[in-house]
């Protein structure tokens, strides 16, 4: 809940299927995420995950890069997009496209990123194929907020998963995958309480609610 007792208005970025979008939209429905959505986005019209925000209500939108002249253009468009629908964290889920610095200075501390790697190993595109080429026992999954890098911004949770003598790309990924279901909520949950303060690289978390001038919450300091 927020300090004024509304539900998290996010904001997810996805391209394609949108599975972790669906456990966010569950975990919402459980009752185990005090999260609303603001919006859904989505740079590829026929993404499964704009289907998805629309079968639970949610508003989906289509930003079509071809729209725009370049990089900027488009991180402005979805901005306002962002800024329309009074989004409080952005939530990047299968979002195949890198955010500018404009775009990522403009809600500091305010956009996360899920990656199916135990980061900072194996960022950027095929993460589970490059695992298994490394030889790894153990990859994983990671929740990070975003900054002007690729996957390198300060972790929030992350979790281990094994890497089985006979896995492919596929077998790994699906066993990745149960993780980041999991944890992506968790990960949202902890800073929809406002119980995450970053410090540098570091993420802390606290029992309790921090000060809002430490992440990007609205309001005051509130008892849990
Ligand atoms: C996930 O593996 C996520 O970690 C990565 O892109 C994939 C998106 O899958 N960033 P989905 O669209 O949420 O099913």
């Amino acid at each position: 809940m927020s300090p004024r007792g509304e539900a998290l208005r996010i904001g997810v970025l996805a391209s394609g299927r949108g599975s972790n979008l669906q456990a966010i939209i569950d975990a919402i429905a459980r009752g185990t995420l005090p999260a609303q959505f603001a919006v859904v986005i989505s740079d590829r019209e026929d993404a499964r995950a704009l289907e998805r925000a629309r079968t639970h209500g949610a508003p989906a939108v289509f930003v079509n890069p071809k729209d725009y002249r370049d990089h900027n253009a488009y991180d402005a468009a979805l901005l306002r997009v962002i800024e329309q629908h009074r989004v409080e964290l952005v939530c990047l889920a299968g979002f195949m496209r890198i955010l500018g610095a404009g775009f990522v200075r403009a809600l500091a501390g305010r956009v996360m990123n899920i990656h199916p790697s135990l980061l900072p190993a194996f960022p950027g595109l095929a993460a589970q194929r490059q695992a298994l080429d490394h030889g790894v026992r153990i990859s994983g999954a990671t929740v990070h907020f975003v900054d002007e890098g690729v996957d390198t911004g300060p972790i929030v949770v992350q979790d281990a998963v094994p890497v089985l003598p006979d896995d492919t790309e596929e077998t790994l990924s699906a066993r990745i995958l149960e993780v980041e279901h999991r944890l992506y909520p968790a990960a949202i949950r902890l800073f929809a309480e406002g119980r995450l303060q970053i410090s540098g690289r570091r993420v802390e978390i606290r029992t309790q609610r921090v000060d809002s001038s430490t992440v990007g919450r609205e309001g005051g300091p509130t008892a849990n």
